[in-house]
């Protein structure tokens, strides 16, 4: 199995999203482990219950502190725990700016309701006085603004006619502990989802000057020029004609250039079956390594191979400007 992602867990409480996240981490096909739970309340009920699992704990409280200084703190003991992600759970602290956008993308935050409705606190009563049918919970990422990144995946929890906000987060609490851990695991492996890989070389191939998309026998194709005399210049292959991985075809400048890159670096490049002979080359995209800005020079260079000269030439303007 590939290394697993390493994770910090902030909390302020009880931390039973801790526990739930502690739990899960136990299964050994769990794709994250726990470097450090982290607390700005030495008292947290948390804290004991991870220290009893044997995960290393730290605290340190935010009185008399800046917000700065205290979230650097706590920055510090993450880094030094070699944690690549933060978790936070039941963390009650507003985090500074500078503090998010260190974490950007590696930080997630669970908020008990279905965002974007009802941000911040009181979110079970707020649903009830509306009249929800439903209210539930949403994993999300962390921007600076709150309880407002983008939602990562949700769970819908009915709202029975005689709830009260307590009974109404009962059972809320009961789906943030399943949706947790699942969509964590799922985070942390989304470079390996062929879905968010094909997400990935969509957006760098539509960038690209008078582009459009067109699948070809199946596969997902990017063409330059006009819907109907556009030339390809990149397919996105998974699992065709028999090839095992995932795979951008992208065109080189002929044979030569083909078969350098191949002896330069097998483990990157392959020839694609019915294409290579026409100067395709194949470059992998699930070795989990990908560098996206060799893959989005890739698709440029592989642009300018196939665009109408006119289109070229005032690209090369544009960059020149
Ligand atoms: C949960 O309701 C969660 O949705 C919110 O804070 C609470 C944390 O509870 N972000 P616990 O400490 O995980 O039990």
């Amino acid at each position: 199995m590939a290394e697993k992602a390493r994770i910090a867990i902030l909390i302020s409480g009880r931390g039973s999203n801790m526990g739930a996240l502690i739990y899960a981490a136990k299964s050994d096909d769990c794709p994250y482990e726990i470097m450090l739970v982290a607390s700005n309340d030495p008292d947290a009920a948390g804290l004991k219950l991870a220290k009893a699992e044997n995960i290393p704990t730290f605290a340190e409280p935010h009185k008399g502190r800046s917000r700065e200084e205290h979230d650097q703190i706590m920055h510090e003991a993450v880094v030094d725990a070699g944690a690549d992600y933060i978790v936070l759970a039941g963390y009650m602290r507003i985090l500074s700016d500078s503090f998010v956008r260190k974490w950007a993308e590696r930080m997630l935050n669970i908020h008990p309701s279905l965002l974007p409705k009802y941000k911040g606190l009181n979110t079970y009563q707020r649903a009830i006085d509306a009249g929800d049918s439903h209210s539930g919970c949403s994993v999300h990422l962390v921007t600076p603004e709150l309880d407002d990144g983008p939602v990562l995946a949700q769970t819908e929890v009915a709202i029975l006619p005689d709830d009260t906000a307590d009974s109404l987060a009962e059972r809320i609490l009961i789906a943030e502990h399943q949706l947790y851990p699942d969509s964590l695991s799922r985070y942390v492996t989304r470079e390996a989802d062929p879905e968010w890989i094909l997400a990935q070389v969509r957006q760098h191939a539509l960038e690209l000057d008078e582009t459009h998309e067109r699948a070809s026998f199946g596969s997902p194709g990017w063409r330059v020029g006009s819907e109907k005399t556009g030339k390809y210049f990149a397919y996105f292959t998974h699992r065709l004609h028999g090839e095992a991985g995932i795979g951008l075809l992208v065109k080189t400048t002929g044979l030569d250039e083909q078969s350098a890159l191949l002896e330069a670096d097998p483990e990157l490049y392959y020839l694609p079956k019915f294409y290579g002979k026409s100067g395709w080359i194949a470059v992998r995209l699930d070795t989990g390594r990908t560098d996206w800005d060799h893959i989005a020079d890739w698709l440029a260079k592989s642009w300018r191979m196939v665009a109408p000269k006119k289109l070229v030439k005032l690209q090369q303007i544009a960059d020149e400007f």
